[in-house]
């Protein structure tokens, strides 16, 4: 029958408890549905870099680059720097591959409270289509005359008409199969130069798809319309740091960062995708077994969506939806409950199995 190599990184924290709980979960449904999910795992990690100073090994790309996928937990930890670690290892992996669109759905579902009281609290479906590989995550700029009075950072942005241009077109592709709305996330009164340009490509590209209504904020403002007005929003396309801060700011609002999917994307499929929740390593509640799967379970989801396998991914989430929405069913921490991980985990393993 059909299979799927899928490269696996578990990475730091509650990503070692949550990327197994989710690979239980999504074999489970693979052999519901006819296909089997080859997982090859990786140790890549803090814990490698402590040990051997590398965060991966050199040829850790190539030995990626055969897969149909990669799941990641989530990488990070105290006692390695972040800087190191991530560009070590999660940003190599994105840029390496061309995962330019980092997909991250945000919706309210049924049992779980969000943080708002609007009326229109539990009717937020919006998607922000995040920029994977450029803008204010560059590589370029520096630090002079370390350790002095007059010393500095300096990080310079880049924003390609290329790099702008594919993301938006993705998103405007996105809405059209949506509700046909596409804000973009802006600062053009404040940065001078990179931002009125956004602005410029936004408007271009909005001119291939007359169909579809287009909205620009300000990033300062749009995070307030994400709390005041969330019904407003379908797809909002952002920079990489905006993405960044909206991609944590939306699951805030309908309910936890422990639930939040995501996925980075090479829609060309000239490269391996990689599917990782929105959340981090937690190093706050890591090793108790206390860390929400779903967040990881959802991003599975997402990943057999791409592979081709789309009643396996609405299987999957229709037991998300089916646990969360049952006020007896276990819940985390995050979600005001009690619950373990493994509790979760089990009632979504028999919400599927029967
Ligand atoms: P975080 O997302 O790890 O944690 C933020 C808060 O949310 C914590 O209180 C945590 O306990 C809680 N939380 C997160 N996921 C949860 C889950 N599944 N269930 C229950 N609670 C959950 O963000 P942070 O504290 O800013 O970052 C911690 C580390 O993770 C840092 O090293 C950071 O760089 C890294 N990080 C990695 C990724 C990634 O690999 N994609 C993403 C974000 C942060
Ligand atoms: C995310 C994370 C990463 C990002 C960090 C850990 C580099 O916050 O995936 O949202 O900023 O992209
Ligand atoms: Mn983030």
């Amino acid at each position: 029958s059909k299979s799927y190599s899928i490269a696996v990184i578990p990475g730091d924290g509650i990503g070692r408890e949550v990327v197994p709980a989710a690979q239980a979960v999504l074999d489970l449904c693979a052999s519901r549905f006819g296909f089997s999910l080859e997982w090859e795992e990786f140790d890549w990690s803090c814990e490698r870099y402590v040990k051997t100073g590398s965060m991966m090994p050199e040829d850790g790309l190539d030995r990626l680059r055969p897969a149909d996928g990669i799941f990641l937990g989530a990488v990070g930890f105290p006692g390695v720097p972040d800087h190191v670690s991530l560009w070590g290892l999660l940003i190599p992996i994105r840029r390496a591959f061309d995962q330019y669109i980092n997909l991250r759905p945000v919706k309210s579902l049924k049992g779980v409270p969000g943080a708002l009281s609007s009326p229109f609290a539990d009717k937020i479906d919006l998607c922000v289509v995040r920029e994977n590989s450029e803008g204010e995550y560059s590589e370029i700029g520096g630090r002079i005359n370390r350790g002095r009075e007059d010393e500095a950072a300096i990080q310079q942005s880049v924003f390609t008409r290329q790099g702008c241009d594919r993301v938006m077109r993705y998103a405007f592709d996105l809405a059209e199969r949506r509700s046909r709305r596409v804000a973009s996330a802006t600062k053009s009164n404040g940065i001078i130069h990179s931002m009125p340009f956004w602005d410029e490509r936004f408007d271009a590209i909005a001119n291939e798809y007359p169909e579809v209504e287009t909205s620009r904020y300000h990033i300062d403002i749009l995070t307030a319309h994400f709390v005041r007005h969330p019904e407003w929003f379908d797809v909002v396309v952002a920079s990489n740091l905006f993405g960044d801060i909206l991609s944590d700011l939306g699951p805030a609002l309908v309910g936890s960062i422990g639930i939040a999917p995501g996925a980075n994307i090479n829609p060309e499929r000239r490269h391996p995708s990689m599917f990782e929740p929105v959340h981090g390593s937690a190093p706050d509640i890591a090793g108790q077994g206390v860390a929400n799967p779903i967040g990881q379970v959802w991003s599975g989801a997402m990943m057999l969506e791409h592979l081709g396998e789309p009643e396996a991914a609405r299987c999957v989430e229709a037991a998300i939806e089916e646990l969360l929405a049952d006020p007896s069913a276990p819940r985390t921490r995050d979600l005001g409950g009690t619950a373990m991980l493994r509790d979760v985990t089990f009632a979504l393993k028999s919400i599927i199995s029967h």
